[in-house]
């Protein structure tokens, strides 16, 4: 799918404060956030605002929504573990959503959902601008890939996320960003099986190439 909405990022300061401002904005004005009633927090996302990977999963959870913090349920555990896999720390990459507020009965973010909020997500992006995206599951890859395929049909297969930038961003011109689909953790969890685990760490090692890192021995 494909966001027609833009928010404009912070331009200028260090990329913390900027996330800041975005993350005090969000919470302001988002037009999904401000109006849903089934969350008890925000979850605007966390992580290294340097960071060269960031990680995009669907929406929080029940226990993320308790804890105002991305990934830290059992989908969590998993990705903390897909991250290891990787040779870093969760402090090292930035984890965000496609939705910074939970669905009710965790449910699928609906299109509108995704119009209002995603634009979110694509500011963020804006402000770290990370030298790789990894998707986790169908809508993050859906959004940023601006496509309508399944996970199934994508995954395994760099894209690429193109962003306009805004304030003193712009002079660098367009972001162009490899954009690495792969399942979700959770999916990861229902379908532990050997060829799903190698899927995703053919997938990972693709974007450790990308960066130039070595990748670990497959534990
Ligand atoms: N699933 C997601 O997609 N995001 C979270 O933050 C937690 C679970």
């Amino acid at each position: 799918m494909r966001i027609v909405e833009s928010v404009h990022a912070p331009s200028a300061g260090a990329k913390s404060e900027r996330l800041e401002a975005l993350a005090s904005a969000h919470a302001a004005q988002c037009p999904h956030c401000t109006t849903a009633t089934a969350h008890t927090r925000l979850v605007f996302g966390e992580g290294n605002p340097e960071a060269e990977i960031v990680f995009v999963g669907e929406a929080p959870g029940e226990t993320e929504d308790r804890l105002g913090r991305p990934f830290v349920g059992r989908a969590g555990e998993k990705l903390d573990e897909m991250i290891a896999a990787m040779g870093m720390r969760r402090d090292d990459v930035y984890i965000a959503n496609v939705l910074k507020s939970r669905p009710p009965e965790n449910r699928t973010p609906l299109r509108h959902e995704i119009e209002q909020c995603g634009p979110y997500l694509l500011a963020q992006i804006e402000v770290i601008r990370p030298k790789a995206i990894v998707t986790l599951g169908g809508p993050a890859t859906k959004l940023l890939l601006a496509s309508e395929l399944g996970i199934t049909r994508l995954r395994g297969i760099f894209g690429s996320l193109r962003l306009e930038c805004h304030g003193e961003a712009a002079r660098d011109g367009a972001l162009e960003i490899p954009v690495m689909p792969t399942f979700h953790p959770a999916y990861l969890l229902r379908n532990y099986t050997p060829e799903t685990r190698r899927q995703v760490w053919e997938d990972l090692k693709q974007v450790l190439v990308l960066l130039g890192r070595e990748a670990p021995a497959r534990r």
